[in-house]
């Protein structure tokens, strides 16, 4: 690999990738193929989790059509709350140990398809407690014993990446905080992408969604180089989270591309599907290309700006509760990141810009990237930084505590950084226009 600048690699560094591929159908109508792939998988007796929102649009009645009519016995569970909780969860449960399933179909977005894979993994091997398979330190984060039985995840959104993560993640309502299920064996066998289902997509989500996958993809291309982090003492457990590296490279310049060009289309006319269908293969490549590489600092420092919300609603969301969608969580971050890491690998940053039709000479490339993306963002309607989010300057050293916990994703910057670095970012993000 002489190629993308990697071959400056001093001796300590990583000298290779490990990429593990993850079975996809993409395409426009490959939702009616989900009976022929579940027999395929050896499935006869299905439970198919969604929501209630979800249940009722046509996706879920395809895959309902497309199973029976592969003689698959289905039954449909529509109990999935979006934010899914350790209660939404043992609901999801009792109903596959009473109805004794082979296999399992999500229909719906990352919250469905997070359920599904815990469901999954509790009905394949149930655990003695319900935290044994729960992260530590809140659970035991036990293996599974063997392999699950077969889950096909049909995203109905895009960007989550959902159907290609080994993660599954949920509040636990007691104890107010959120915990994840992270294990290779929940990984969907199959992930069945189908745009037709962004047709019914309200603006506003594709609008978020659209701003999380640009965030996936310039922070996995921004990402510190995988030949500068140490190379495994076992070369057969490479992390997820690898580093930049030119296989998420290719992927997320690609990604970049797409949504600079359909992001504003899809969201200002919900007819033009080509623009929909574009931004669902730019949410795919943006989710192989994190897979390898790791997102960074927006995404680390998300966690922190959804997690203190205090009254803010977003319009196309349920408003029953304060609530900052994902995307515009991690995106009232990034133009404040590039700014500040553009000096730290301008050739990247300018490369990014120019992947987004940004003009870049004359100016700093993080600066150039930044205000790319500030225009899209006022564009289709995102939040104007945390200030809309109802955040103040007294907040700061809240959200610099909760965001500088993120470890796994703060520590994949290009260079590390010091909280007090981390604060003066979180500054930099309450108003751009
Ligand atoms: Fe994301």
């Amino acid at each position: 690999m002489s190629a993308h600048g990697y071959f400056s690699r001093t001796g300590h560094g990583d000298r290779a990738i490990a990429i593990d591929a993850n079975r996809t159908v993409f395409g426009s109508g490959a939702l009616e193929e989900v009976g022929a792939h579940a027999r395929n998988l050896g499935m006869k007796r299905v439970g198919l989790y969604t929501d209630a929102r979800v249940g009722a649009l046509p996706s879920v009645a395809t895959a309902v059509r497309s199973l029976s009519s592969a003689g698959i016995s289905v039954s449909v569970f529509d109990g999935v709350e979006i934010e899914p909780s350790d209660r939404s969860l043992k609901a999801a449960l009792d109903f596959a140990e009473h109805e004794r399933f082979d296999g399992f179909v999500s229909v719906g977005g990352g919250s469905v398809i997070d359920t599904c894979k815990a469901v999954c993994l509790y009905s394949s091997y149930p655990p003695a407690d319900f935290l044994d398979y729960v992260n530590q330190p809140l659970g035991r984060a036990l293996p599974a014993p063997g392999p699950l039985k077969p889950h096909i995840a049909c995203p109905t959104t895009f960007g989550t990446a959902s159907e290609c993560t080994s993660v599954a993640i949920f509040n636990f309502l007691d104890l107010g905080t959120k915990a994840g299920i992270s294990n290779r064996a929940i990984k969907p066998q199959l992930g069945i992408i189908d745009p037709e289902a962004l047709r019914t997509l309200p603006g506003p989500v594709v609008a978020a969604n659209g701003m999380d996958v640009f965030s996936h993809a310039v922070e996995s291309y921004t990402a510190r180089p995988f030949t500068q982090r140490p190379a495994p003492p076992d070369p057969t457990a490479r992390p997820v989270i690898q580093g930049a590296n030119p296989f998420s490279d290719v992927n997320c310049l690609e990604a970049i591309r797409l949504i600079g060009e359909n992001l504003f289309r899809a969201v200002s006319d919900p007819e033009d599907f080509s623009a929909r269908e574009n931004l669902s293969f730019a949410g795919l490549l943006a989710g192989i290309g994190f897979g390898t590489a790791g997102c960074n600092l927006p995404h680390g420092m998300s966690y922190a700006v959804s997690g203190l919300v205090k009254s803010y609603r977003a319009e196309g969301w349920p408003r029953d509760k304060p609530l900052v969608p994902h995307g515009f969580a991690v995106i009232v971050n990034s133009p404040s990141v590039f700014r500040f890491m553009g000096p730290v690998c301008p050739q990247r940053h300018a490369e990014a810009a120019r992947a987004f039709a940004v003009e870049v000479e004359g100016r700093p490339p993080g600066e150039a990237l930044a205000s790319g993306l500030i225009e899209l963002m006022r564009s289709v309607g995102a939040p104007n930084g945390l200030g809309e989010l109802g955040y103040t300057s007294e907040e700061l050293d809240a959200l610099t505590d909760k965001g500088w916990k993120q470890r796994r994703v703060v520590d994949n910057a290009a260079r590390a950084i010091t909280r007090e670095e981390m604060r003066a970012i979180f500054a930099g993000a309450f108003s751009y226009w």
